[in-house]
């Protein structure tokens, strides 16, 4: 393969987004759409990028130079066509050899692969230009493919096409690849002579013909891999078909996904063999889950890692790991910071927040956790909360390991709690409990009686303390057994 230079074209507007947000810098799959471009450029094999910026640059430059450092930015100030744009590129990126592949910024199904099978079909039959092309039933808008006996003789845009030509369902995909040589020549002979006005990179094809030079088109079987996103409607139609590609990639990589539609999976997670995925799960940014682990159903993992084995459900986790074997869910907030260790538990409707909680160790019921560590094998009881906030400050609290703490008790950062203690049912933890206490801080139950009566008089409360006292339903002694 001689050296190939790749220009992305990423000058235009995006009119039809409707947004404050670039039309190439809006996601789809946890990458923004130049960002899915750039990443198919880079598998494709380019020596060199060319990236040409125009609309809303200040935002786009920054973008493509945070993705792909090595890229050069062409600033193109005015969209005055496509052979423009590619002209501004040739002159910043001093392209003059090798192969030239035009593609935009806004096709992010396009596939390394393809481009490749492109310029290796290029590069072998020597040609001058060799264009992108496909079949489409629709191919209103499109650029269409113009053919005599000689073979692919030019393309011509849909404004300034006959009905005959409009008829024509092979369309330019408008990825381009061409001889350097032949691209810097024919560049500055393109004129604007056309319904729009504007310079367009497809008369090179008519110039090469006319200099008796070889061009042909590469029939890609699915173009609709070319397809741009013009709106919020395409953006999210091309979302689903990634996200199928993605999903269909993990199936076949052995991954178990109970139900492809409700199923999200972002282009950098990782899944091992033997993960299973159940419905309604999305797995976001740099989300990795490792072998036998099953997530889901309806489970949100962003930039999380699972081990081993683990099970998560109904869970919603940012920035968090949870270690191999653990448990978590159903109905757990996890965030960022959250560090669940070999087989311990995060439990229903618990929060956790900058936090590491240690190998076997349970948070298992209705419990905020800030800004703590729970030392390996401790148990949490049910409601405990760890309040890590003055109001002015956050502080640390620290349990130590086979610690058994009861039901609702508040822990009042900075706190230590040492190895083996316990602490009593809703004791208010402020001073620190040393190894093997137990802390209690519950005063005696007290009952003021005839309370509800002389303070809730006229209510349904006060009415059905009354009767119960009128009947004489007992209200002190042993509760009737149940027998459970
Ligand atoms: C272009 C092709 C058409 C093809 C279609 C495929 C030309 C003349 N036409 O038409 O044959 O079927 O793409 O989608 O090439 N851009 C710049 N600077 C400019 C003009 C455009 O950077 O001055 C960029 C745009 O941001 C966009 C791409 O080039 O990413 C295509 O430009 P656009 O004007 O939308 O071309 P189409 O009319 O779609
Ligand atoms: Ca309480």
């Amino acid at each position: 393969m001689s050296e190939l230079t790749v220009i992305v074209l990423a000058a235009g507007g995006g009119t039809r987004m409707k947004s404050k947000t670039p039309k190439m810098l809006h996601q789809i799959a946890g990458r923004s759409l130049v960002g899915h471009v750039l990443a198919a450029v880079s598998e494709a094999g380019a020596s060199r990028v060319v990236a040409v910026v125009g609309h809303q640059r200040e935002l786009v430059e920054p973008h493509i130079a945070e993705i792909l450092p090595e890229a050069v930015i062409a600033v193109q100030t005015e969209q005055l066509g496509t052979a423009h744009a590619v002209r501004v590129a040739v002159e910043a990126g001093a392209v003059s050899g090798g192969t030239v592949l035009v593609t935009y910024g806004d096709t992010p199904l396009l596939r390394g692969e393809s481009l490749r099978a492109l310029v290796a079909d290029h590069e072998a039959a020597g040609r001058a230009a060799t264009i992108l092309s496909g079949i489409v039933p629709e191919p209103f808008g499109y650029g269409r493919i113009l053919r005599d006996d000689a073979g692919v003789s030019g393309i011509v845009e849909e404004k300034d096409a006959t009905d005959e030509q409009r008829a024509i369902t092979e369309i330019n995909s408008g990825i381009i690849a061409f001889d350097g040589a032949f691209l810097a020549d024919v560049l500055p002979r393109i004129g604007n002579d056309n319904a729009k006005k504007e310079f367009y990179l497809t008369d090179a094809i008519a110039l090469a013909v006319a200099d008796g030079l070889s061009v042909d088109a590469f029939v890609l079987d699915d173009v609709t891999e070319a397809e741009g996103a013009n709106d919020r409607a395409q953006l999210a139609a091309l979302g689903k078909i990634l996200n199928d590609r993605i999903v269909t990639r993990w199936m076949k990589d052995g991954v178990t996904v109970m139900d492809p539609a409700t199923t999200w999976i972002d282009a950098d997670v990782e899944l091992a063999p033997d993960v299973t995925i159940l419905p309604g799960t999305q797995l976001i940014g740099a989300t990795r889950i490792d072998e036998d682990a099953v997530v889901g159903p309806d489970c949100t993992l962003k930039d999380t890692e699972v081990g081993h084995g683990a099970r998560v459900m109904r869970t919603q986790a940012e920035l968090a790991v949870v270690g191999p074997g653990a448990n978590v869910g159903p109905f757990s907030y996890l965030r960022p910071g959250t560090v669940l260790g070999e087989e311990g538990k995060i439990g229903g409707f618990v929060e956790v927040k900058n936090s590491r909680i240690d190998a076997g160790a349970k948070v298992p019921h209705l419990s905020y956790v800030g800004d703590a560590t729970i030392g390996e094998g401790t148990n949490i009881g049910a409601g405990t909360i760890f309040a890590n906030y003055d109001g002015v400050n956050k502080h640390k609290t620290r349990i130590g390991r086979h610690v058994k703490s009861g039901s609702g008790v508040t822990f009042v950062a900075p706190v230590v709690v040492g190895d083996g203690a316990a602490t009593g049912g809703e004791a208010l933890i402020r001073d620190d409990v040393p190894p093997g206490a137990l802390a209690v801080s519950a005063g005696q139950q007290r009952n003021i009686e005839g309370w509800t009566l002389a303070r809730r008089a006229g209510t349904a409360q006060a009415a059905a303390a009354e009767e119960a006292l009128e009947a004489g339903v007992p209200i002190l002694g042993e509760p009737s057994a149940t027998g459970e």
